[in-house]
C-alpha cells in the first residue's frame, strides 16, 4: 500500500495540513511546541505537562517541517525536535463519556441488582453508563439497613457531604427542615440548589414502605430545557443568566446561593440545572428584566409540572434511586400517612462516577 500523501503548508503562525484541498487541521506554532510530547516537555513517570509556554516567544516559528507516514516532525530553532502523530491528533474527537440520551414520561430506570452492581465490574459498566446517559437508575435487593448508601462509596466515589446529616432520614417523624418530611405531595426539584455547587449525584434508599400513595416521579430536566428551547428561545436565554436566589435553612444551618436556573458550558450546551420551588426566595425587583424572568419562569414550571414528562413509579423498600442531580428532577406523590416510610438520602459527585467508569473499562481491558 502506497503512502498517504499529506500536504501542508507553513503559515506566519500555523501549520496547516490539507485533505483533499479541505484543510483538515490548522496547527499554531504555540499548539505544536507546547504539545511535544518528548520526555524532556513532559514528567516521563506521569505523563503531566513539564513544559511552560511562556519558555518560547509568542511569535515562535519552526526551523523545519516535514510530514511523513501519519507523522508531523518538527524542528525549532534552539534545535528541540517536536514529534506528533496525526493519530493522536484525531484521537482527541472520540467522546470520552457516553451520551445523554433524553427521555419523558415514558422512561422508566433500569434496574440493576444490588451485589451485581457492587461485585461485578461488567454489570458496575453498564450501570454507570446507562446512569450516564440518562441521568437516572435503579437498585434493587439492597439491605434494608440504614446507612447501608455508605456501602455505594465503592462504585460512586465519596460521599459529598453538605450541611445537615450525612446520610439524612426522610420520614414523617424526623426532624421536618423541608416539605419531604410531610405526608404532601413533594413538587419535582433538584435537592440543595441553595449551594453554588449542589451535589451532582444523588441516592434516594427506601428502606421501608407501606404507605399508600407516594410514588416516586422524576423528570429529565434537560430535556425540558431542550424543547424550551427550541419553542421558545427567548425565554430558555433568560433562564440562562437571571440570578435567582436559593436557601435552605434550620436552626443550625444557613445555606444560599444566586445563580441562574440553567448552568451552559463554553459550546452553549445545558450542564446544569438548578430548580425548587421550595427553596427560591424573593427575588428583589430592582432587577429590570424580572419580568420577562417570569414569564420564563412561569412557563417552565408549567412544562416541568406536566404530564409529558413525569415519570412515574413506585420505590419499594430495597430500592434505591440514582440521580444526576444537576440534570434530574425527583418528587413524589402525596401519601397516606397510614404505615411505615423511611428513605435515606446521601449525594456523591458525578465527575467521580464518571471517572470510575472509565477506570473499570480499563480493568476489562476495553
Ligand atoms: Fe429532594
Ligand atoms: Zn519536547
Amino acid at each position: 500500500m502506497g503512502e498517504l500523501i499529506i500536504k501542508f503548508t507553513l503559515s506566519e503562525r500555523s501549520i496547516k495540513i490539507f485533505n483533499n484541498e479541505k484543510i483538515e487541521y490548522n496547527l499554531p506554532y504555540l499548539w505544536v511546541r507546547d504539545n511535544c510530547p518528548c520526555n524532556e516537555c513532559r514528567i516521563k513517570e506521569t505523563q503531566e505537562k513539564r513544559f511552560i509556554l511562556s519558555s518560547v516567544p509568542p511569535d515562535l516559528k519552526p526551523h523545519e517541517v516535514n510530514i511523513s507516514h501519519g507523522i508531523i516532525n518538527v524542528s525549532w530553532p534552539d534545535k528541540h525536535k517536536t514529534v506528533i502523530q496525526l493519530k493522536d491528533i484525531e484521537l482527541l474527537r472520540t467522546p470520552r463519556k457516553p451520551k445523554k440520551i433524553l427521555w419523558t414520561n415514558n422512561f422508566t430506570p433500569e434496574y440493576f441488582d444490588w451485589d451485581g452492581f457492587l461485585n461485578n465490574d461488567e454489570i458496575a459498566i453498564n450501570a454507570i453508563s446507562e446512569f450516564i446517559s440518562k441521568g437516572a437508575i435503579c437498585i434493587k435487593n439492597s439491605p434494608t439497613l440504614s446507612n447501608s448508601l455508605e456501602m455505594l462509596s465503592t462504585r460512586l466515589g465519596p460521599i459529598r457531604e453538605v450541611l445537615f446529616e450525612r446520610i439524612h432520614n426522610v420520614s414523617i417523624d424526623t426532624h421536618v427542615y423541608n416539605i419531604a418530611h410531610t405526608s404532601l405531595e413533594v413538587p419535582p426539584h433538584n435537592d440543595f440548589a441553595s449551594y453554588s455547587w449542589p451535589p451532582s449525584v444523588q441516592a434516594l434508599h427506601m428502606l421501608a414502605n407501606e404507605c399508600e400513595g407516594g410514588e416516586s416521579m422524576i423528570v429529565d430536566g434537560y430535556s425540558v430545557l431542550n424543547d424550551l428551547q427550541n419553542d421558545n428561545p427567548n425565554l430558555f436565554k433568560i433562564l440562562c443568566s437571571f440570578p435567582v436566589p436559593f436557601r435552605e435553612f434550620d436552626e443550625e444551618n444557613e445555606t444560599y446561593t444566586k445563580e441562574p436556573i440553567v448552568r451552559l458550558n463554553s459550546q452553549n450546551k445545558i450542564t446544569g440545572f438548578r430548580f425548587s420551588n421550595q427553596l427560591m426566595q424573593m427575588i428583589d425587583p430592582i432587577e429590570d428584566t424580572l419580568d420577562l424572568f417570569y414569564m420564563a419562569y412561569h412557563e417552565l414550571c408549567n412544562r416541568i409540572n406536566s404530564k409529558k414528562y413525569k415519570s412515574k413509579f413506585r420505590l419499594e423498600s430495597g430500592h434505591i434511586l440514582l440521580v444526576h442531580g444537576h440534570r434530574v428532577l425527583h418528587g413524589r406523590c402525596e401519601f397516606q400517612p397510614d404505615g411505615k416510610r423511611h428513605l435515606q438520602d446521601a449525594y456523591y459527585e458525578m465527575d467521580n462516577v464518571e471517572n470510575n467508569l472509565v477506570l473499570y473499562k480499563n480493568r476489562i481491558g476495553d
